[in-house]
C-alpha cells in the first residue's frame, strides 16, 4: 500500500508493505484520509527499477514505513488538492472559499516562494545601491493616485477618518525633504477603483525616491533592477530597454502601454481617402477628423463573422465602425474600394491577401479602438512569438488631460510630477500641451512601473493645484504637510514604483494577480475566504460614531 506525504518541498511515495510492515501499521495507514498530517518514519530505499516514476523529482525512491503517527486529522477537503494530469481545477470561487487547502497546491507554492525571491533580491538590489528600506504609514490622509479612497473611521475623533494610502507617493516625498536621499519600500497599497485581473484594491509596490537625480538615472537604476528581478527567475533582460514617447505610442499603436512583441502598427490613411466620394470619409475629413487604421498580412483569411467580432471591440471603444478592405487576386474588396481608385491598395501599403481596418474619427475614440483591434487581431492570428518579452519605457507624458465632459483638468499621473522645464510658459496659455518629467515601464502591454521628477519649487506646487482647479484652502487642507514641507528646504527629487504582485504574475507565468498572493480579493473586492468585508455590530458602529443608512442603530 502506498500513502503520498507532501510538503512545501514536495511529495515522496512512503510504502507500508504487509510482508515487513506490521498488520496494525497497515491498517492505520489504510485508514488516512486525504490531507491529514503525519509524521512517518523509516527508510529511505531505491524503488525497483520497474517502480521508479520518471515523472517525479523523488520517483526514484520511497519509503520504508516504520511508524506512522496522525497529528492532524483532516476533514474531507472541500476541494481536491492533488489532480490527476489533465484534470481541472475546481471553479476559483470554490478555490478561493476554501484558500487554505488551494495553497497547497504546488503550483501556488511555488509562485509564492518566487514572489518571496523576487522580494529578497529587491531587498538586496536596493539596499546595494544605498537605499534605505523606511515604513510610511497605513492610517493616513488621501494620496490621490486617481482612485476613491478606502477610509478608517476614528474612535477617540468623532466624524475624522483616516485614509488608507493609494501609495506612499508624499511620504517618500517628506523623506526626501528630510535628507533620506535614498528610499525605498516594498509597499501596501490601498485603491477603490474597479478590478481587473491585473488590479487588486490592496496590492504592493516597490517604492523608490531618490534625491539629485533625473529621468536617467531612475531609468538607468530600475533597468538593473528588472533585470535582477527576471534574472531570479532565469530569464536575462538585455538593457537599455526600447524607449518611446507617449505622443509617438498613442499615434503608432493607440494606447501608452503598447505590446511590442507584434506590429500591426497604427498608420494614417487620410491622404488614400481625400477627394474620394466615400462619404464617411468625407465627413469625417471635413470635420479635421482622420482616417486611420492597421493592415494585418494574410487578414484576407478572417470571415466575415471574425472581422464583424472585431468591429465590435472596436465599437465597444467608442469607433462608429471599421472600414473594411482586403487584397484578393489583385483586387481590392470591400464597401470603400469602388471609391479609391486604381493602385490604392499599394498606396495603403495592403499586400495580397492583406486586410486593412480603419477607423474614421477624431484620435480619442479611434486610438482606443484601434488599440482593441490591434489586441484582438494579435490573439486571433496568433502574432506573439512564443516566449517573446518586449520592454518599453514610455516618456513625456502629457501633464494633464482635460476632461471631456467638465472642461476640467486632471493630473495625467498625479499632482506632484514635475512639468518639462520646456514646457513651463505653456502652463497657463495650453497646459494640455506641456509634457511631463513622467515615464512608465511596460512589459508585453503590462504597466509594470510609472513614476516622474517631482516638483520641488513650493510655489510650482501650489500653482498646480490651482490649475487643477483645487484652491488655495483645500489644498492647504489636504496637502498643507507637503507644502510646508517644500518650504523647508527640498532637494530635486523623483522616483518610480513597481507593482510586485504584477511583477510576480508576469515572472510565475500566471493569469491572475490572484495565483501570486496568498489571500487575494475577488473582482468584487471580496475575500471569500475570510468573508470580508462584513457588517459590523450596532454597538461597534455607535463606537465609531457611525449610523449606516437603513440599518437600525
Ligand atoms: P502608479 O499609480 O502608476 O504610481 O502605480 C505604480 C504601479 O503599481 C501597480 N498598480 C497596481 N497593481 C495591482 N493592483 C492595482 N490596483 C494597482 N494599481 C497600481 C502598477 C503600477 O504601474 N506614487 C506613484 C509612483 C511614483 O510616482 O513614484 C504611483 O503609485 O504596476
Amino acid at each position: 500500500m502506498f500513502v503520498d506525504l507532501r510538503d512545501l518541498d514536495g511529495l515522496v511515495q512512503i510504502s507500508f508493505d504487509p510482508q515487513r510492515t506490521p498488520k496494525e501499521l497497515c491498517d492505520r495507514a489504510a485508514a488516512l484520509g486525504n490531507e491529514t498530517v503525519v509524521l512517518v518514519e523509516g527508510e529511505v530505499v531505491a524503488r525497483p527499477e520497474a517502480m521508479r516514476n520518471a515523472d517525479l523529482a523523488t520517483g526514484d525512491v520511497e519509503v520504508h514505513a516504520t511508524a506512522l503517527t496522525v497529528v492532524g486529522p483532516a476533514a474531507v477537503p472541500a476541494i481536491p488538492v492533488a489532480r490527476a494530469k489533465g484534470e481541472n481545477l475546481p471553479a476559483e470561487e470554490l478555490r478561493l472559499r476554501h484558500r487554505y487547502l488551494d495553497l497547497r497546491r504546488p503550483e501556488l507554492q511555488a509562485s509564492l516562494i518566487l514572489r518571496h525571491r523576487l522580494m529578497q533580491v529587491t531587498r538586496r538590489y536596493l539596499s546595494d545601491q544605498g537605499f534605505l528600506e523606511i515604513e510610511t504609514p497605513i492610517l493616513t490622509k488621501p494620496t490621490p493616485e486617481g482612485a476613491r479612497d478606502y477610509i478608517v473611521p476614528s474612535r477617540v475623533h468623532e466624524g475624522e477618518f483616516y485614509a488608507l494610502p493609494q501609495s506612499p507617493q508624499i511620504y517618500k516625498q517628506l523623506l526626501m525633504v528630510a535628507g533620506y536621499d535614498r528610499y525605498f519600500q516594498i509597499a501596501r497599497c490601498f485603491r477603490d477603483e474597479d478590478l481587473r485581473a491585473d488590479r487588486q484594491p490592496e496590492f504592493t509596490q516597490i517604492d523608490i525616491e531618490a534625491s539629485f537625480i533625473g529621468v536617467e538615472d531612475v531609468i538607468r537604476l530600475t533597468e538593473g533592477l528588472i533585470a535582477a528581478l527576471w534574472g531570479e527567475a532565469g530569464i536575462a533582460v538585455p538593457a537599455p530597454f526600447r524607449r518611446m514617447t507617449y505622443a509617438d505610442a498613442m499615434e503608432r499603436y493607440g494606447c501608452d502601454r503598447p505590446d511590442l512583441r507584434y506590429g500591426l502598427e497604427i498608420g494614417d490613411a487620410s491622404d488614400a481617402f481625400r477627394d474620394t466620394e466615400f462619404g464617411i470619409a468625407r465627413t469625417v475629413l471635413a470635420q479635421g477628423g482622420r482616417i486611420r487604421g492597421i493592415v494585418i498580412p494574410g487578414g484576407a483569411t478572417l470571415s466575415r463573422k471574425q472581422v464583424d467580432e472585431i468591429e465590435a471591440e472596436a465599437k465597444s471603444a467608442g469607433a462608429a465602425g471599421l472600414i473594411r478592405l482586403k487584397l484578393v487576386n489583385g483586387v481590392l474588396e470591400g464597401p470603400a474600394a469602388r471609391f479609391l481608385g486604381d493602385g490604392a491598395a499599394a498606396r495603403l501599403g495592403i499586400p495580397e491577401g492583406g486586410l486593412g481596418l480603419y477607423v474614421a474619427g477624431p484620435d480619442a475614440s479611434a486610438s482606443p479602438a484601434l488599440d482593441r483591434v490591434r489586441q484582438d487581431v494579435a490573439r486571433r492570428m496568433h502574432l506573439v512569438p512564443d516566449g517573446a518579452r518586449a520592454f518599453l519605457w514610455v516618456t513625456d507624458f502629457p501633464l494633464f488631460l482635460r476632461d471631456a465632459g467638465t472642461g476640467d483638468l486632471t493630473s495625467v499621473h498625479h499632482p506632484f510630477t514635475s512639468p518639462n522645464a520646456d514646457d513651463v510658459a505653456l502652463l497657463d496659455s495650453a497646459p494640455e500641451r506641456v509634457r511631463a518629467n513622467a515615464y512608465d515601464v511596460v512589459f508585453n502591454g503590462t504597466e509594470l512601473g510609472g513614476g516622474s521628477i517631482r516638483i520641488a519649487d513650493p510655489a510650482l506646487q501650489a500653482r498646480m493645484f490651482s490649475l487643477l482647479g483645487i484652491d488655495e484652502a483645500t489644498a492647504q487642507a489636504r496637502f498643507g504637510f507637503l507644502l510646508e514641507g517644500l518650504r523647508a528646504g527640498a532637494p530635486p527629487h523623483g522616483g518610480i514604483a513597481f507593482g510586485m504582485d504584477r511583477i510576480a504574475m508576469m515572472l510565475a507565468g500566471a493569469g491572475s494577480l490572484r495565483d501570486v498572493i496568498a489571500f487575494p480579493k475577488t473582482t468584487a473586492a471580496r475575500a471569500l475566504f475570510e468573508g470580508a468585508p462584513a457588517p459590523v455590530p450596532a454597538d461597534e458602529l455607535r463606537d465609531l460614531h457611525i449610523a449606516v443608512r437603513g440599518q437600525a442603530t
